[in-house]
């Protein structure tokens, strides 16, 4: 901006403190992209350097206690000293996994535009009312006067749940200049300042019988936050509701080191913690000579392990059974190294997935219109998952109107709140909103149907009227009908219209939810240069009903995929003297490519779980990636007979 150079010089008594390496400390606004970068370039900054915090082990003791989304880090019950001294086996291992960053395909992105002051945004996010609520906060205006749009997201995966700087930056400098701002990071400035996935160091001891049965877990969680924002890698969490065992300790510290705050990223906690829980269970079955899958088995849980109440549904037997069906574990080889095609090494690994089930309260609004098209609208997000074509099937299926003739929006808080899309939880929230609108929408014109005069309806009980592709009949007389769009012209042309608000029905006092699933896979080692191939994965999912099938496949198979790439491909390099991100960019950030993907095959039992909410669907989106990982390091385990602890399992950690 040409007004740069009248900004004021900073004192040295309010000089800001730099926090981590790539934290955003400037903007500058020019008419064209490389004239910013240009200009931005010319920015002398001076630094009193300090010295930073970055060692992750040697902040262990200073560590402190943490909780993600409300829930204590530290959670105990039974004894878990007295079940440890009672086993006759344990295994007590460290596994650890590397901070990973979320990369999306789209980049953050903020247009910012002042009207007086009313400000309008358009956002890569996965929370339009988050943003707005942020934004009217910072600025200080009524949140009617922030208006969010996002009508597409190109991939979140949790580091766009958060408002993160450059939104509110993105504003202030649309203010300064008295002009819309476009802010656009490019893929080196996603490394820091938008989240991340925090190191996990995770000590893991398990005690059992010589038969098998657990009798301990201790799980200890050491995770990196940054020195400005608590975020918390809930490791541990599954590991209270995946198997039976009367004794279990999770544990959770935070250590704080000068880098960019973590955040939610791809089943947090679960996809690091089920690679951990997963791997000692394998490690288990290994000493106890014992089948991994029978281990899993003899260690089958029908009620929540912690609280003893029972789960709202919980088929995970059936997902072992048709996986391993479906794989053919059964000719498993149980020695490691003693598969082969070739010279290749062939390893089979399993593992269980799980991911809780919940849903947060939502709006949704339904509108039949007298073109004879209908809306759906909520204020929720596309972020890659199908939430247009959710509500616009879960309209069709109530109204009984072809998906062609309705128009789904979202992304825009001109729509009723929806919740953020994250959790795996937008199908349970919005889906019974705009079921329950669309279920108003369609009681307001069957009474209209029945009520008017020179409907063929008329005097009917509105019981009787039903409708079906588009057309409004009599159950009892089918002939007497009329399409939907022909009676609202006749009442004045006027749309009708039903809002919905609905909250989580679920009882926490008497029912656990939780989507659990099986997931089975074999790689290939080359034993000259250690190179690791997914060969194929065969998973299968219980998460209540499916709404969709291909929407279904698509979020499974995405999950798996980033679960591969978990297990052997990201890893974020830190510079352990500055904490630069050495590899900032997607030609050094390792992500999985088609050819590092063998055959997915994935399929879901489908049973309803209708105490969570009205559609009985649990939501999909994240369990694909847990359990992968070590179902892949199991699978190397057993085609080399050599157990990396340490993600990713690259070729020098094999060699
Ligand atoms: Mo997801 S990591 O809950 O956005």
């Amino acid at each position: 901006h040409r007004d740069l150079h009248s900004f004021p010089t900073r004192r040295s008594s309010d000089l800001p403190q730099v926090h981590y390496n790539n934290q955003p400390i400037a903007v500058v606004v020019a008419e064209e992209l490389h004239q910013a970068q240009y200009a931005a370039s010319l920015l002398k900054i001076q630094y009193k350097e300090e010295s930073a915090k970055l060692d992750f082990i040697a902040g262990f003791p200073a560590s402190y206690p943490g909780s993600h989304t409300g829930i204590p880090g530290d959670l105990s019950f039974g004894d878990v000293e007295g079940g440890l001294r009672a086993a006759k086996i344990k295994i007590d291992q460290i596994y650890t996994t590397p901070i990973q960053h979320h990369n999306p395909m789209e980049p953050h992105a903020t247009m910012a535009q002042w009207d007086g002051d009313h400000l309008t945004i358009h956002d890569a996010t996965q929370h339009i009312s988050g943003v707005q609520k942020t934004l009217s906060k910072s600025f200080g205006i009524p949140k009617e006067n922030v208006h969010v749009v996002s009508w597409f997201v190109g991939g979140g995966f949790g580091c766009k749940g958060q408002i993160w700087s450059h939104v509110v930056l993105a504003a202030m400098a649309a203010r300064q200049v008295n002009r819309p701002v476009k802010l656009v990071l490019d893929r080196p400035q996603m490394f820091g300042p938008v989240g991340a996935r925090p190191e996990t160091y995770q000590h893991l001891i398990l005690g059992a019988t010589r038969d098998g049965k657990l009798t301990a877990i201790r799980h200890e969680v050491h995770a990196h936050t940054s020195m400005i924002e608590d975020y918390l890698e809930s490791s541990a969490f599954p590991t209270r509701v995946m198997y039976s065992c009367p004794n279990v300790a999770t544990i959770h510290r935070l250590v704080q080191l000068n880098m960019g705050t973590p955040t939610y990223m791809r089943a947090p906690g679960v996809a690091t913690g089920t690679y951990a829980v997963e791997v000692a269970m394998d490690e288990l079955a290994y000493e106890l000579k014992m089948d991994p899958l029978q281990l899993r088995l003899l260690n089958y849980t029908d009620v929540d392990p912690h609280t003893k109440i029972p789960f709202t549904e919980k088929h995970l037997r059936e997902c072992y059974t048709r996986g391993a069906e479906r794989f053919g574990w059964s000719k498993r080889k149980p020695e490691p190294r003693s598969m082969r095609d070739g010279a290749q090494l062939i390893g089979w690994g399993m593992a269980t997935e799980t991911y809780p089930g919940k849903n947060l309260p939502s709006g949704a609004m339904v509108r039949l219109q007298p073109n004879g098209r209908v809306l759906v609208a909520a204020g929720s997000q596309e972020i890659g998952t199908g939430m247009y074509t959710i509500m616009t099937q879960i309209t069709a299926d109530v109204l009984g109107i072809s998906p062609d003739l309705i128009d789904a929006r979202l992304g825009d808080t001109n729509y009723p709140e929806a919740p953020i899309s994250a959790g795996s939880m937008s199908t349970a929230s919005v889906g019974p909103a705009v079921q329950q609108a669309a279920m108003q929408a369609r009681a307001k014109l069957l009474q209209l149907a029945v009520n008017d005069a020179r409907s063929p309806l008329h005097g009917a009980a509105v019981e009787e009227a039903d409708i079906k592709d588009g057309k409004i009949f009599l159950r009892s007389a089918p002939g007497k009908s009329e399409a939907f769009a022909a009676l609202m012209a006749r009442n004045g042309n006027q749309p009708i219209e039903a809002m919905a608000q609905i909250k989580p029905q679920l009882n926490e006092k008497e029912f656990s939810c939780h989507s659990f699933g099986a997931i089975f896979a074999e790689v290939a080692v080359d034993p000259d240069v250690s190179m690791v191939r997914t060969r194929r994965v065969v998973a299968v999912y219980d998460v209540g009903r499916v709404i969709n099938q291909k929407l279904a496949r698509s979020q499974f198979t995405g999950g798996i995929v980033w679960g591969v790439s978990l297990a052997l491909q990201e890893d974020t390099a830190v510079d352990p003297r500055t904490g630069r991100i050495m590899n900032a960019n997607l030609a050094d950030y390792h992500v999985p490519v088609n050819a590092d993907i063998g055959e997915i095959d994935v399929s879901a039992i489908d049973i309803p779980d209708p105490r969570l909410d009205s559609l009985g669907a649990r939501g999909i989106g994240e369990i694909g990636i847990t359990g992968t990982g070590a179902a892949i390091a199991n699978a190397i385990f057993h085609a080399t007979g050599k157990r990396v602890r340490d993600l990713p399992i690259t070729p020098d950690k094999l060699v």
